[in-house]
């Protein structure tokens, strides 16, 4: 059943082009010019009556809504405001009918997500729920639910259904946006077209495993490693390092990068491994002046970048290409490469990649 690979994260991980396929089927209209989201029935009025929307979840998911946060506040322009779950359901969340709550979960079972889920019903919000599993609690008790269709996910660690969460974020910014009208029409078709071009590009970006095996051995016997970003990168960032730590049990920690040097850069040492992810054009030259600084403690960078980026080997010590897209696009693209950070040096390492030691795949206790 792992399909000739050795753990079924990895066959995970590859499957995620065709994940990608099966979550957009059916939802974008045949000359690509609007998106269908016959799974979320709101009219227009009901939509253009949300003042703000809450996106809550756990873990993975949770970063999920961060790059979802983004995507909504850029396209559509709602403001959103993101949350993990077990805190949202304690804090007394300011929740009206006036705001749609968004949860994110891949088992559709999250004790506190589903918490979060009732809680926010019980204040008078209408729910949407992002889920793989079609018949969990989750997906049962939502008013909406957009599925993703990543099918089962077996290893802990979770790959394919993340960036699923992250496609049907894009297809609802996009939604919300045509409802609400604050893309022109050429802006959202590019997109679109732009959009059906990530499960190719994400075949390519598979195509790097060799390389980040080698990498993963030069890292595997380091303390502590770095992930930095800025923007919708600081959420890949965060990503990548929770992956990192569940599989390699590896020390590791996600900084916005304009926040290293409130703190953090009294950690970087001779020979640290650092990957800075940089995709976004105009944080660019921001970000190579924090890598320059990471550089001159000794620090040791890889840069993840898009296709075409050449200029930025002089400023770090590797290089690794996703193929180039749309700023907005590009977390789905560069966390393919962390993902596989991960699985190697957890393979290196001589762990059990599909079942990390003290977690397990569905977490229905608080
Ligand atoms: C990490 C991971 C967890 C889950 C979290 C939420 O790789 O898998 O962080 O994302 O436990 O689970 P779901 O999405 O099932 O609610």
């Amino acid at each position: 059943e792992k399909d000739g690979f050795e753990h079924f994260m990895l066959k995970e991980i590859y499957e995620q082009p065709n994940a990608f396929r099966n979550t957009l089927l059916n939802r974008i209209d045949e000359d690509g010019k609007q998106i269908v989201l016959k799974d979320f029935p709101l009219r227009p009025e009901q939509i253009n009556r949300f003042e703000k929307i809450f996106i809550v979840a756990c873990g993975t998911a949770y970063h999920a809504g961060l790059i979802g946060k983004n995507v909504i506040e850029e396209l559509a322009r709602i403001p959103v405001e993101v949350d993990v779950a077990s805190e949202f359901r304690y804090r007394r969340p300011i929740i009206s009918e006036k705001t749609l709550v968004i949860v994110v979960s891949q088992s559709g079972e999250t004790a506190d997500t589903l918490a979060a889920l009732r809680e926010s019903q019980r204040l008078g919000a209408k729910v949407l729920a992002i889920t793989n599993v079609q018949g969990s609690s989750i997906a049962r008790e939502a008013d909406y639910v957009l599925a993703t269709f990543a099918g089962p996910e077996i290893a802990v660690a979770s790959t394919k259904a993340y960036t699923s969460q992250v496609i049907v974020f894009y297809l609802l910014g996009l939604y919300l946006a045509q409802v609400k009208e604050t893309l022109a029409e050429t802006e959202r078709e590019c997109l679109i077209a732009n959009l059906r071009q990530l499960p190719e590009q994400a075949e390519k970006a598979l195509q790097h495993a060799d390389d980040i095996r080698v990498y993963a051995e030069s890292i595997k016997n380091h303390a502590s490693l770095f992930f930095i970003g800025r923007g919708i990168d600081y959420a890949v960032a965060l990503e990548g390092s929770l992956k990192l730590k569940e599989i390699s049990y590896l020390h590791s920690e996600a900084y916005a990068a304009g926040e290293l040097k409130h703190g953090t850069l009294a950690l970087i040492e001779e020979g640290t491994p650092v990957i800075a992810l940089v995709t976004q054009k105009e944080l660019e030259e921001k970000m190579v002046s924090n890598i320059t600084e990471v550089k001159a403690r000794g620090g040791n960078v890889l840069a993840i970048t898009l296709e075409g980026n050449v200029e930025l080997h002089r400023n770090v010590d590797e290089v690794c290409f996703v193929p180039a897209t749309l700023p907005v696009f590009t977390p789905i693209l560069t966390v393919i490469p962390l993902q596989l950070i991960s699985y190697y040096t957890s393979l290196a390492l001589g762990n059990d990649v599909d079942k990390p030691r003290n977690l397990a795949k569905s977490v229905t206790v608080e």
